[in-house]
């Protein structure tokens, strides 16, 4: 194995290191628990079979996220000890051929791409606990109040309370200057005292809403089945026809990847502030378990059987179909609002989903940090100032044309083609380049346990195949419609093309000032 070289050594930003294991494993954790646990989850869920999608799901997570995850955290800690702190440089570790950073310039521009729009997301939620606490949304008292209030403070569709989308800019504008507050302070006193504080204070937020929730039972007399465990009922009693869709197995694959935040390049860049003898096997298992457990147990157990007490099972079916936001920012308040000191738990409940969402974004910003700290040599208040001026530049797209399809159209490349492709570049390298025999090695260094001898065929064969047939299936079935924009409304396709030509030029540019 070769020896760090005192070129890489130099590379700035690469000294950096994590001040403990539970520090990184949080940190991990706090970028994979996120606004999809609690959001995307249930809505993917309750639409594609209840429990009978946890199949597809469970298999998902054992033959694509859980070796991805274990991929991830040693490229990225071979990768660190080589000077290289993005996926770029954990590549051209592996692989001596030229072109091997170009395919891990795809672990940084995915993350970037994510973070774009992410943070315009995560920003609703600051604001939304805002307005609960201010009693701005117990006003809205149905559905469509409820819709008119987000879109008018979305800018899509003005009202009295929201002229314009001056509300919405400026709690982006707060939520974006607290992830550059934080990436700024660097590995440890950034990311890692920040996973430390708001992974567990966002675990006991959820501990409490759940309890909440379930403190609901039927909330009408008059309709005593309209009861929070049949709500749980409607989200986990299985529909197994729907197992012979492959839209079912794409939708949970997709979720599987999303929600561990494998196959992007984030976990690779955080795992490159390892230490030499850090375990990686154990870690990376805890970090996917502590994930799991938000996504399934505490995120299955929030807004779907919340919006089944009160609504029933025909209109949560209809709400539900709105999608995620629908639940999360219409419904979700709605029904908080009702209870006693409703105020209080709408305001938990968007502030569980900020603290959800920064742990993310941050894991979405720093491989770019590191890109610039490693390629161009920069220091870090450098790296994060810049970043933080080009990401404000290029998420105006999402926030201006959100009617537009340009939100949707860069978590089509960056949050699924994004993921797909790259998850397969990197346990290809990994099993085939760099060897299966040596990566089980380097796998197990100083672990902390002995992962069963089956994931040794699972990384080298059905996790390549699980994403090639994911992949093939993806461009047999819709790429061509999606590509030529065929479902996108004629008015909308010059933004939409002009968010492409962004993402290209972004990709371009950074490809050609690569060194
Ligand atoms: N895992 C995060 C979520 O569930 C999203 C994310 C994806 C974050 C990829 C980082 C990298 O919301």
């Amino acid at each position: 194995m070769a020896k760090p070289t005192a070129a890489a050594a130099i590379h700035a930003g690469g000294h950096e290191r994590w001040g403990s294991k539970l520090g990184v494993i949080l940190a991990v954790a706090g970028s994979a628990v996120g606004l999809g646990n609690f959001l995307r989850f249930p809505v993917q869920a309750a639409q594609n079979g209840g429990g009978a999608f946890m199949i597809p799901y469970f298999l998902a997570l054992i033959f694509l996220g859980i070796p991805l995850a274990v991929v991830e955290w040693t490229i990225g800690r071979h990768g660190g000890m080589h000077g290289h702190n993005t996926a770029a440089g954990a590549f051209s570790a592996m692989w001596p051929w030229r072109g091997a950073k170009y395919l891990g310039l795809l672990g940084v521009f995915g993350p970037w791409v994510i973070f774009l729009y992410y943070t315009y997301i995560e920003s609703w939620t600051l604001a939304f606990s805002y307005f609960s606490l201010a009693g701005l949304l117990g006003q809205a008292r149905e559905q469509a109040a409820m819709t008119g209030f987000l879109q008018a403070f979305q800018g899509l569709s003005p009202n009295a309370i929201f002229p314009h989308i001056g509300t919405a800019y400026f709690f982006f504008l707060l939520t974006f200057a607290v992830n550059l507050l934080v990436v700024a302070g660097g590995i440890q006193k950034g990311i890692e005292f920040v996973s430390k504080v708001f992974l567990p204070l966002l675990f006991l937020f959820a501990f409490v809403l759940a309890v909440r929730v379930f403190w609901i039972g039927a909330p009408d007399p008059a309709r005593p089945d309209w009861h929070v465990v049949n709500g749980l009922g409607y989200l986990w009693n299985p529909n197994l026809s729907v197992l012979g869709s492959s839209r079912v197995w794409l939708a949970a694959a997709g979720q599987v990847l999303f929600t561990l935040s494998v196959g992007i390049g984030a976990i690779v860049t955080y795992a490159s502030y390892l230490r030499r003898d850090d375990d990686v096997a154990l870690s990376s298992l805890t970090a996917v378990g502590t994930n799991e457990f938000a996504e399934v147990i505490l995120g299955g157990c929030l807004v779907i059987p919340a919006a089944f007490a009160f609504f029933g099972p025909e209109q949560l079916a209809a709400i539900a179909k709105g999608g995620a936001f629908n639940l999360g920012f219409v419904t979700m308040p709605l029904v908080l609002g009702q209870l006693s000191w409703g105020q209080l738990f709408g305001c938990l409940w968007f502030l569980l989903l900020f603290l959800a969402g920064i742990t993310s974004s941050i894991s979405l910003a720093q491989p770019v940090i590191a890109f610039f700290q490693n390629v161009y040599g920069w220091r870090r208040a450098r790296a994060v100032a810049v970043f933080g001026a080009v990401s404000f530049v290029l998420s105006q797209p999402a926030i201006l044309w959100l009617g537009r399809g340009a939100l949707d159209e860069m978590d089509f490349w960056g949050g699924t083609v994004c993921l797909v492709v790259f998850g397969l570049l990197e346990v290809l390298l990994f099993a085939w380049v760099f060897g299966m025999e040596r990566g089980w090695r380097e796998i197990h260094h100083s672990s902390d346990i002995r992962l069963p001898g089956f994931f040794r065929w699972v990384i080298a064969y059905a996790t390549p195949a699980y994403l090639l047939f994911v992949l093939g299936f993806w461009l047999y079935d819709n790429a061509k419609t999606t590509i030529s924009m065929a479902g996108v409304d004629a008015a909308n396709r010059p933004y939409v093309i002009g968010v492409r030509w962004m993402l290209i030029g972004l990709l371009l540019v950074m490809a050609l000032t690569m060194r």
